[in-house]
């Protein structure tokens, strides 16, 4: 049976391709989700991929994971910055977990260079652009070997 992976987005990632282009480029949520299965499938994983406007759904989400999801690859978009809630979730899922940052956060305001969900996350990427997803997806393969 095909490994599942898990990819999970926060808020306002729904408005990717018309959200401020200039820091987050002109590809749509959409065409990352399209990207990302045909990725999966040369890899040999499956693919769950969501996005949510609310920090209670995403921990829903994340618990939903446990027993599921042999890894998570998470944007948590503003709630990376605010939420351990979203932290606490990850602490309770047992595989490996990258957090994926589209634009490249520590060069933008302060409050950004903070994540709580660090604490939790293998590996983090940021300043790739839409492109980490497919990235952060090859990464996830090589963590589950
Ligand atoms: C983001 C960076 C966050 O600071 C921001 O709140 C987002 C998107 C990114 O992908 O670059 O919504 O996670």
């Amino acid at each position: 049976m095909a490994r599942m992976i898990h990819i999970l987005n926060g808020p306002n990632l729904n408005l990717l391709g018309q959200r401020e282009p200039e820091v987050y480029g002109h590809t749509t949520l959409n065409d990352v989700e399209r990207g990302c299965t045909a990725l999966a499938g040369e890899l040999g994983l499956e693919l769950r991929f969501l996005q949510t406007n609310h920090e209670g759904q995403l921990v829903d989400w994340v618990q939903e994971a446990r027993g599921v999801a042999a890894g998570i690859i998470i944007n948590p978009a503003a709630l990376t910055h605010t939420s351990v809630a979203v932290l606490d979730a990850l602490n309770a899922f047992d595989g490996p977990v990258i957090e994926l940052h589209i634009s490249q956060v520590h060069r933008r305001e302060a409050f950004r260079h903070h994540s709580y969900v660090s604490q939790r996350a293998d590996a983090v990427m940021a300043g790739f652009g839409t492109h980490g997803y497919e990235l952060a997806l090859r990464q996830m393969a090589y963590f589950l070997g």
